[in-house]
């Protein structure tokens, strides 16, 4: 199964999804992907490269980017579930609209993982304004992350 996201850049919460969704299959695929309609703060390459220091520990999930839709990633590597962290239902608004094309476009089903209450709040935007105004991301983001955002906004 795939964890998909833009991840700019990853969080403690994206970090719980794969983490628990590490536990429930064998083999985890954090996409990084390409969102055109997104202005990034970091390059893909970047994202990639902290979600995969994020993950190091976890032996079965491996990170890959992709720039293209997330059905085709799926129908070439044979993937059959999209997994997907909820926060809250503004989430579901979007979300199921989004499995309900996907699902259209290649038959992959999008399973919801409720995240955990502690993360609720949190989100790539949240860490970009807070680190902007050097705010304390500390609790926020991996330690990894953490750093590669002091970078830029120093
Ligand atoms: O972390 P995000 O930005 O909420 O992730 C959204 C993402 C990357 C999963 C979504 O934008 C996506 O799948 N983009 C790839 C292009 C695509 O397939 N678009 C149409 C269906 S989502």
């Amino acid at each position: 199964m795939v964890c998909p996201g833009s991840f700019d850049p990853v969080t403690n919460g994206h970090l719980d999804v794969f983490a628990r969704a590490s536990r429930l299959f064998e083999n985890v695929i954090v996409a990084v992907m390409v969102n055109r309609n997104k202005q990034g703060l970091f390059s893909s390459q970047e994202r990639i490269d902290m979600v995969k220091e994020t993950v190091a520990h976890l032996p079965n999930v491996k990170v890959e980017g992709f720039e293209g839709l997330l059905a085709d990633f799926c129908k070439q590597r044979d993937i059959g579930a999209i997994v997907k962290g909820l926060r809250a239902v503004s989430d579901f608004d979007y979300e199921i609209g989004m499995a309900q094309l996907n699902r259209g476009l290649t038959s992959v089903e999008t399973l919801f993982i409720a995240t955990n209450p502690e993360f609720g709040y949190l989100s790539s935007s949240v860490v970009k304004d807070v680190a902007s105004f050097q705010g304390d991301v500390s609790g926020l983001v991996p330690p990894a992350v953490a750093v590669r955002l002091k970078e830029k906004f120093d």
